[in-house]
């Protein structure tokens, strides 16, 4: 099927930077590997791209222990950012990504302004075309979440990272705060060309076994996402859109196409799809064509139009 109508364009209104995608579904970091992983499950024409797993300048063996820690219609995860480093993604993912033509959004973490320094440095001249900056990581110890939730070390981290870098610049926020409005005014007065919103939520999963009185107890604490989820992230994306003019990817238990619309009445212009994709792993697919097929009964031309109507 042609989802010709699907096409998105986020266009960044203050320097008039794009990002041209093919549909405005987007596989979310950390849940969508670094390439092709998905392949044998979906039609990759159908994603508009993959963020990758979150890029450190070094590799990370990421935390040991139990990472994964299901809860009622949600997950909690502590992998502490697992990879395999900026310099083996660029000389073996890269030219898989590029031979395969897979759209993809570089996500990059760092512990200091240093290291995302050099990681836009090494983006750019790699010609990467988006970055998504994460700042919002609760699973490791130093950096990352701590540059997120200060507006004015963000708003000067993203600077240097401006500098550095000239392609499509995504920075993903947390919803780890009580105010999520300085935050996005900060990365867009500081030249980001789009916000992504948002990173996991701080959660504690408990679990006790019992039998009489032996209670066999397991604590792992770490980033909720998935469905339960979803009301802090459409509150989020809703508070963003009260202060920035720069487009939304809107991220946080997106699962069915109710959850697309619900995110574009409150000022989604793409989405990205996480947990959903570890209970199907075709969900991006399904939902471009879910999305197609809607537009396609109801006369819509294309998704900008869509986006009016529901917003109207
Ligand atoms: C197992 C797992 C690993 C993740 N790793 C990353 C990561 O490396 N970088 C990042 O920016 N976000 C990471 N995330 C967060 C997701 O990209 C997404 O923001 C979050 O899960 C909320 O979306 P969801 O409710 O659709 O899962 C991870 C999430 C999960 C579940």
């Amino acid at each position: 099927m042609g989802l010709e109508k699907l096409k998105t364009i986020l266009k960044n209104p203050i320097s008039g930077n794009c990002l041209e995608l093919r549909t405005p579904i987007i596989g979310a970091s950390g849940t969508y590997g670094y390439e092709s992983e998905f392949e044998d499950f979906i039609d990759l024409n159908c994603l508009g791209a993959v963020s990758t797993k979150g890029i450190t300048l070094e590799k990370r063996p990421g935390n040991s222990g139990e990472r994964l820690f299901e809860v009622q219609n949600g997950l909690i995860n502590r992998i502490g950012l697992e990879n395999i480093g900026i310099n083996r993604f660029i000389a073996e993912k890269l030219p898989i990504l590029e031979s395969k033509n897979i759209d993809f959004l570089l996500n990059i973490a760092g512990s200091t302004e240093k290291d995302y320094e050099t990681l836009a440095l090494i983006a750019n001249e790699n010609k990467i075309k988006a970055l998504e900056v994460n700042v919002s990581c609760p699973n490791v110890k130093q950096g990352c979440l701590e540059f997120g939730l200060n507006p004015e070390g963000l708003f000067k981290l993203i600077k240097l990272i401006r500098k550095n870098y000239e392609g499509f610049l995504i920075v993903k926020l947390s919803p780890n705060t009580t105010d999520i409005k300085p935050l996005a005014s900060a990365v867009e007065k500081a030249g980001a060309d789009c916000i992504s919103a948002i990173n996991t939520v701080r959660g504690l999963g408990v679990k006790i076994n019992y039998n009489s009185n032996k209670f066999i107890k397991k604590c792992v604490s770490g980033g909720l996402s998935g469905g339960c989820i979803k009301p802090i992230a459409l509150y989020m994306a809703s508070e963003i859109k009260r202060v920035a003019k720069i487009p939304l990817i809107a991220i946080g238990g997106i699962a069915t196409l109710e959850d697309l619309f619900e995110f574009i009445y409150v000022g989604a212009d793409a989405f990205q799809i996480g947990s959903a994709n570890f209970v199907n792993p075709s969900i991006c697919s399904k939902l471009a064509q879910e999305l197609n097929q809607f537009m396609i009964e109801n006369n819509f031309s294309g998704f900008e139009e869509l986006k009016k109507a529901i917003k109207e």
